[in-house]
């Protein structure tokens, strides 16, 4: 391979690397342009069966700000409640996330979860 064949190939190779893992971190950050009310289904069905109060704290759009829930769903793997997130698949919990998210407590229409 002659320098200039080698700088391409090294070019190549890198721009595929970096696509890669871009792509890997875009995959995993929550956006708020998901299914408003399909998130609201999943969250009633496998969030508020706990969060009601009963068996963790009660939680509804409006118990958090935007902030507040966008911190929470970059850390969610801290949570103690992780295992029952991982039952959900990345496209619900990011419905979940466009629900909480765009009710948040300073958002233009907060909610309660009734
Ligand atoms: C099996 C019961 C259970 C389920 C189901 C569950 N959680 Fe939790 N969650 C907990 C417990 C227990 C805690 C620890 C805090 C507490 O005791 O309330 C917690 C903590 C949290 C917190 C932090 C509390 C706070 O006010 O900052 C958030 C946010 C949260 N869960 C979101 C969710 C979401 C979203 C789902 C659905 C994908 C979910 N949880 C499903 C039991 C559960």
């Amino acid at each position: 391979m002659n320098k200039g064949k080698k700088i391409l190939f090294i070019t190549i190779i890198s721009f595929l690397v970096g696509s890669f893992f871009s792509m890997a971190l875009a995959a995993d950050a929550f956006t708020s342009d998901g299914n408003d009310r399909k998130g609201k289904y999943v969250f009633r069905k496998n969030c508020r069966s706990c969060h009601d109060g009963s068996k963790a704290v009660a939680l509804s759009p409006n118990s958090k700000t935007q902030a507040q829930w966008q911190r929470a769903f970059e850390k969610y793997e801290r949570l103690k409640c992780v295992e029952e997130w991982k039952k959900n698949s990345q496209s619900d919990l990011n419905d979940v996330y466009t629900y909480l998210y765009n009710h948040g407590y300073d958002s233009p229409q907060p909610a309660t979860c009734q």
